[in-house]
C-alpha cells in the first residue's frame, strides 16, 4: 500500500509535510483555505495533481464558513478560488481543479449553508478518490511497456507523494512490480529541491521497490557506460501537441535519452492535458526564489550576494518524447491526434 499523502481527520484535511521528509513524517493540518494556500505555496504538498486535489478540499473548506445567500457564497467561493489558482502557476490539473469545484459549488449554491459544504467536500473526495484510480490505470498501461529485468530512469517526484496516491511515472513501476516484473530504478536526485532524493527514494524505497538516487549530472554518463532501458517521467502540463512541461531538467534528461537511444515517456492523467494550448510555447513556468539553489536551509551553498536563477520546470518538445500513457492508454506521436482520441469522452 502506498503512501497517501492527503487524509481528511474529523473535518480537518491533513497534508504529509513534503518539506520534512525523509528525516520527519509531520502532518500539517488545514482548519481553513488560507492554510491549504499556505500549503500549496511553500511546497508542504507538490506535484501536479496532488495540488489539484489539495486545492479542491481548500474550496469545500471555505464552503464551511461561507454564510449568506447563493450570489454572497458563490462570491466568497471565486475570492478563493482565484487566491488557490495564484498558488503555483505551471502545473494544469490545479486550475482543472478549481473549475471542477467552482461547477458544483454553482449547482449547490441554493442548498443551505451545512448541505452545500457537505456537497463541495464529496466532490472534492472524488476528485481526490478519481486521481487514485487513474494512476492505478496509468501504472497499468505503463507497466507493459517494462519487461523483467529493466533499470528504469525518473526525475523529480511523479508518486504517491506527487498524487493522492499510487503515482503516475511510480505508479508504472508499482504496476511492474506488483505484476511479478524485477524493475530497477535510478532516481535523479532533482536540483534544487531534491525531490527525487529525498522523495522518490523514501517512497519506493519504503515499499520495497529497488531504488538507487544519482547526481543529475550522472545521467548522459549511466546511459553510456551503463544499462539504461527508459526513462520515464510525470509531467505538469501537457500542450495538445504533446509538449511537456514538468520539473527543471527533465528537457535535457529527454535530450540525453534521445542521443543514447533510450526510449523516453511520460505519465500523466488526462487532467494534466490543457487542450487550451496548442503547443507548450505558452506554458507559464514557474520562478522560484534564488536562495533554493544558493542554500540548503541554513547552510549556504554560494556566496552570499551571488545572484542565481531558479525556473522550476522546463518544457520538452514533444518530438523527444516516445509515448505519454494516460489512464486510458498509451499515445503516441502525434500527439494532437493521439491524445484528443484518447481523452474524448472524458
Ligand atoms: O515543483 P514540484 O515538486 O511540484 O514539481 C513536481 C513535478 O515536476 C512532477 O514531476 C510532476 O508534478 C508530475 S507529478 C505526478
Amino acid at each position: 500500500m502506498s503512501v497517501e499523502p492527503i487524509r481528511v481527520v474529523d473535518g480537518r484535511v491533513m497534508l504529509l509535510d513534503q518539506t520534512l521528509l525523509p528525516g520527519e513524517e509531520r502532518w500539517f493540518e488545514c482548519i481553513g483555505p488560507g492554510d491549504v494556500e499556505v500549503a500549496i505555496r511553500t511546497m508542504r504538498v507538490r506535484g501536479a495533481p496532488l495540488i489539484g486535489v489539495t486545492a479542491a478540499y481548500g474550496v469545500a473548506l471555505a464552503a464551511r464558513s461561507l454564510a449568506g445567500g447563493s450570489g454572497e457564497f458563490l462570491d466568497g467561493i471565486g475570492r478563493v478560488a482565484a487566491r488557490l489558482a495564484a498558488t503555483r502557476p505551471t502545473a494544469v490539473n490545479l486550475f482543472w481543479a478549481i473549475d471542477r469545484m467552482k461547477r458544483e459549488a454553482s449547482a449547490v449554491a441554493q442548498l443551505p449553508k451545512q448541505e452545500r459544504a457537505a456537497r463541495l467536500f464529496a466532490e472534492a473526495e472524488a476528485i481526490r478518490e478519481e486521481d487514485v484510480r487513474m494512476c492505478r490505470d496509468i501504472g497499468m498501461h505503463g507497466a507493459a511497456l517494462l519487461a523483467d529485468g529493466e533499470t528504469v530512469m525518473t526525475h523529480c517526484n511523479a508518486g504517491a507523494l506527487a498524487t493522492a496516491g499510487y503515482g503516475s511515472a511510480l505508479g508504472v513501476f508499482r504496476a511492474a512490480v506488483e505484476q511479478g516484473k524485477r524493475v530497477k530504478v535510478l532516481a535523479r536526485e532533482t536540483r534544487p529541491l531534491l525531490q527525487g532524493a529525498r522523495l522518490t527514494a523514501w517512497e519506493l524505497s519504503r515499499d520495497g521497490v529497488d531504488v538507487t538516487v544519482i547526481p543529475d549530472g550522472a545521467a548522459a554518463w549511466l546511459m553510456r557506460t551503463g544499462r539504461v532501458d527508459r526513462v520515464i517521467v510525470g509531467a505538469d502540463r501537457i500542450a495538445s501537441n504533446g509538449d511537456t512541461a514538468n520539473k527543471i531538467g527533465t528537457y535535457d534528461l529527454a535530450i540525453i535519452a534521445r542521443e543514447h537511444g533510450v526510449p523516453f515517456h511520460v505519465a500523466a492523467p488526462y487532467s494534466t492535458v490543457d487542450f487550451s494550448l496548442a503547443d507548450g510555447s505558452d506554458i507559464p513556468i514557474e520562478e522560484r526564489g534564488m536562495e533554493e539553489v544558493t542554500r540548503l536551509g541554513s547552510h549556504l551553498l554560494a556566496p552570499e550576494g551571488v545572484a542565481a536563477r531558479n525556473p522550476a520546470f522546463d518544457v520538452t518538445p514533444a518530438r523527444y518524447i516516445t509515448s505519454i500513457v494516460t489512464q486510458a492508454g498509451i499515445a503516441l506521436p502525434p500527439y494532437a491526434d493521439s491524445l484528443s482520441l484518447l481523452c474524448r469522452g472524458r
